[in-house]
């Protein structure tokens, strides 16, 4: 086995003979780190070979899935977990990965079925105070604070379990590699090697991931590319709620969210995230409007905020705050140009209330509520909702799954709701009134009649 020395991208995996300052493929300053790689000959592995199948003759039923019983994290995997996948959760330190992951483990074990909980980073005696917090008494669950990854693999043979849960993988190293714990090619490696007994056990195996200072799971993109889901556990700290997010999955959809709050016993579900960003809405306020968004498979009705002001300096400033900068600044250009609303001159800021991003172009029409109502200081009726996508020429057009989003706001006590001309001449209902718009213009005309 020959040992030798390359410089790896900590950032993005990208491997150069020589240190750079900068590194070519990603861009990142000071990333190169010198690390020792064996240059071992890499052989299949014993066993029977295997052979092409007719597709319709593979056995697979979706009844293979199980349910952990948390209705938010079995929707964000799309629909329960799916046995010898591999899920990477990443986030911020303290933002609850290993309280989630114990709660998970709490009600995916029983008398019959074990989950093994791998710990890199806590002695069991903390991982049982936290166990004793959230109120876990479960027997099947076993700990292990191991962080040699042939330990792990030997121990899992030993004790049969149905889930196995490792926190975190960049503690995890590999006899293999002679580079430190947490460098790119140990992650790898042992992640790596984790997917494999995954797939040929069939046991889910969970990952915690640590992020770097701007968010992205410490460690090579590869691992991203290594495992089946990958899952942001996002918040901030000023707020209990917890978004949990899927960026990638082989299993389901990549834009469900689950919505938790962290309380004195742990994690709870937010059953209904629609009422809990709203709860905090003064209505009657200037510059506010709800606005209905689809997050994955679900409406998510939030409150979108603009302040419009004189600017005091010669270069009025633009903010936002969970909607593309982009977006508000093309969205200002429509309100002066194609309504003559002489807004360009002010100072400019929008808010998503709660901390939720909302990446679809539904909201255009929001933004364009919430900053004419600052602009003109008028309330817009706290019983209205307001979606659309705007166009470069002040048309608004039709947006996906408007039924859902109209049905959403009348379950939540909404009376009005002013949507594209396009989606309204296609929907009936009764329960709340709908004002169909086709022109940035006649939004304005209709919110503020
Ligand atoms: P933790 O799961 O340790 O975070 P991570 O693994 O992502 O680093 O969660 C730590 C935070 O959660 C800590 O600041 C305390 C808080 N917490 C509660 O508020 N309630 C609880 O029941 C628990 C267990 C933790
Ligand atoms: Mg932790």
């Amino acid at each position: 086995m020959k040992v030798r020395n390359v410089f790896l991208c900590q950032s993005c995996g990208y491997s150069s003979p020589k240190w750079m300052g900068r590194c070519p493929d990603c861009g990142g300053w000071n990333t190169l780190i010198e690390e020792k790689i064996s240059d071992t000959r890499i052989s299949r592995p014993a066993g029977p070979s295997a052979t092409p199948v007719p597709l319709d003759e593979i056995d697979y039923a979706e009844s293979e899935r199980f349910l952990t019983g948390i209705g938010e994290f079995d929707r964000v995997l799309g629909g329960g977990i799916v046995p010898g996948s591999v899920v990477l959760i990443g986030g911020d330190p303290g933002i609850g990965k290993s309280t989630l992951l114990l709660q998970v483990a709490d009600r995916i074990s029983n008398t019959s079925h074990n989950v093994l909980y791998i710990s890199g980073e806590e002695s069991p005696a903390q991982i049982k105070m936290r166990a004793g917090r959230l109120d876990i008494a479960s027997k099947g669950i076993y700990l292990l604070a191991e962080t040699s990854l042939e330990e792990i693999l030997g121990h899992a043979q030993k004790i049969p379990h149905r889930a196995m849960i490792v926190d975190s993988i960049q503690t995890i190293f590999t006899d293999q590699l002679s580079s430190a714990p947490g460098s790119v090619s140990q992650v790898r490696e042992s992640a790596s090697q984790l997917m494999n007994y995954a797939k040929k056990n069939a046991v889910p195996v969970f990952l915690v991931g640590h992020v770097t200072k701007d968010g992205a799971i410490a460690g090579p993109r590869v691992l991203e590319h290594i495992v089946d889901t990958v899952l942001y556990f996002e918040g901030d700290s000023g707020h209990s709620y917890r978004i949990l997010r899927a960026v990638k999955n082989r299993f389901g959809s990549t834009h469900e969210i689950g919505v938790f709050e962290m309380r004195e016993g742990g994690l709870e579900e937010i059953v209904n995230p629609s009422s809990l960003f709203l709860s905090e809405r003064t209505p009657g306020s200037t510059g506010s409007v709800v606005v209905s968004s689809i997050e994955g498979s679900r409406p998510i009705l939030t409150e979108v905020q603009a302040l419009v002001s004189p600017s005091p300096f010669g270069i009025p400033k633009r903010g936002a705050i969970g909607v593309d900068y982009n977006r508000l600044l093309l969205l200002v250009s429509v309100l002066e140009k194609r309504v003559g609303m002489h807004i360009q001159g002010q100072d400019i800021f929008i808010n998503v209330v709660g901390g939720l991003e909302i990446r679809e172009p539904a909201v255009d029409l929001g933004i364009i509520a919430a900053l004419s109502s600052s602009f003109k200081e008028v309330a817009i009726d706290p019983d209205t909702i307001v979606f659309g996508e705007v166009g470069l020429s002040g048309e608004v057009r039709a947006v996906t799954s408007a039924e859902v989003r109209v049905k959403e706001a009348a379950k939540l006590g909404f009376k009005r709701c002013i949507l594209p001309e396009r989606n309204a001449s296609q929907l009936a209902l009764d329960s709340i009134e709908i004002i169909g718009v086709s022109t940035v213009k006649n939004a304005v005309e209709a919110i503020f009649p």
